[in-house]
């Protein structure tokens, strides 16, 4: 179809991640500054845009939709937007899903699996209560886990990723294996990306994930899984276990040239790629209503797509200043 965006070295785009909000009720000490400034409320999209672009998006052969944060539940009335979302599933999408910090699934699970959500992907760096408070700076272990619980109890299949971060959470990753599997829940490891200044040196918790894998060898066998989804991770069978585990690697192993994906920030701004800066502005053509001068944006964005990112661990500094709360991942 002609309608369809392919990228400047030959990837098809098919998947967009909406950020919803930058605004988090966590403060992750890799992701975000102790004092972060938030965008107003008059340059996000509303609701009724985000959906509309949503529309346009799915007319450009977008099929699946992830909506992100920052931490997407703290958006006001984003569970209806999940809903009108949710009619679109199976007339030209073919799946809506989040991803969020679970501080809010207790009250929110229902309704997005009535919506449509089939799983969802959930942020757990550890299952130790003072260590969870010292990573997120703000959070509770037990409103979490009792979120994970009610996601599970409303029939979402849930994905727990997990960033591994050197001397914080490394000695947990196995347990963290175990107690997925008897959960019911696949497991993502993923490697700390410099994305925005934040107070900590990202580079002192750096952890490779391809040591990780071999340590976790000596314990498990992991049998690859051929299939990639067109997303980072990389996913592997554990033999007596029904989890999936996968590790996304962007500094250790480079995964972008099978790139699916471009992501709009909560104020409409579309990057073509998480760690540059390339983008294009859409609030303001979607206020203005010309449908065309989107698609025409959009034309622009996908035809100068980096051909990849370029995270180096190393550099003094980030490699973009945006935060990952911008734009979700
Ligand atoms: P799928 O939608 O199933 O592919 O899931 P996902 O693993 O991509 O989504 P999730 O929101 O759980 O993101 C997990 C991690 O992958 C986060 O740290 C994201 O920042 C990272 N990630 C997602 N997409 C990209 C990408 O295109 N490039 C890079 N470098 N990281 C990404
Ligand atoms: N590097 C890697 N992962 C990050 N996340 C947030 N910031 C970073 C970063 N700088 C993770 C969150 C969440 C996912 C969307 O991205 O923990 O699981
Ligand atoms: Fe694609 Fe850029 Fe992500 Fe790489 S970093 S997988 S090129 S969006």
């Amino acid at each position: 179809d002609n309608r369809g965006m392919i990228d400047g070295f030959g990837r098809r785009i098919t998947y967009a991640r909406l950020s919803v909000t930058d605004r988090c009720d966590l403060r992750c000490r890799y992701c975000m500054a102790e004092r972060m400034e938030f965008a107003p409320a008059s340059r996000l999209l509303t609701l009724d845009e985000i959906e509309r672009l949503a529309d346009l998006l799915v007319a450009r052969g977008v099929r699946r939709i992830r909506l992100t944060g920052g931490e997407p539940l703290v958006r006001g009335g984003v569970l209806g937007l999940v809903a009108r979302l949710g009619k679109r599933i199976g007339h030209g999408l073919d799946e809506l899903t989040l991803t969020t910090n679970g501080t809010r699934l207790g009250a929110a699970a229902g309704a997005l699996f009535a919506a449509g959500v089939r799983r969802i992907n959930v942020s757990l760096d550890t299952r130790d209560p003072e260590r969870f408070r010292r990573i997120t700076r703000t959070g509770d272990l037990g409103q979490v886990l009792g979120g994970i619980a009610a996601a599970k109890a409303a029939a979402l299949k849930v994905k727990i990723n997990m960033v591994a971060l050197a001397g914080v959470n490394q000695d947990e990753i196995a347990t963290m294996l175990r107690w997925c599997d008897a959960e019911g829940h696949d497991l993502t490891l993923i490697e700390t990306m410099p994305l925005g200044a934040v107070e900590e040196d990202r580079t002192a918790y750096y952890l490779p994930l391809d040591a990780v894998r071999r340590d976790l060898e000596q314990h498990f066998r992991l049998l690859p899984l051929a299939q990639r989804s067109g997303g980072p991770a990389r996913y592997f069978e554990v033999e007596g276990m029904r989890s999936r585990l996968g590790f996304i690697t962007p500094l250790s192993n480079n995964f972008c040239d099978s790139c699916n994906r471009i992501r709009v920030s909560a104020t409409g701004t579309v990057y073509g790629c998480l760690g540059h800066d390339q983008k294009v502005e859409l609030r303001d053509l979607l206020r203005s209503g010309a449908a065309g001068t989107v698609d025409a944006a959009l034309d622009a964005l996908v035809a100068g797509k980096p051909r990849r990112h370029d995270f180096r661990i190393a550099a003094e500094r980030p490699a973009v200043d945006r935060h990952m709360s911008v734009t979700g991942g």
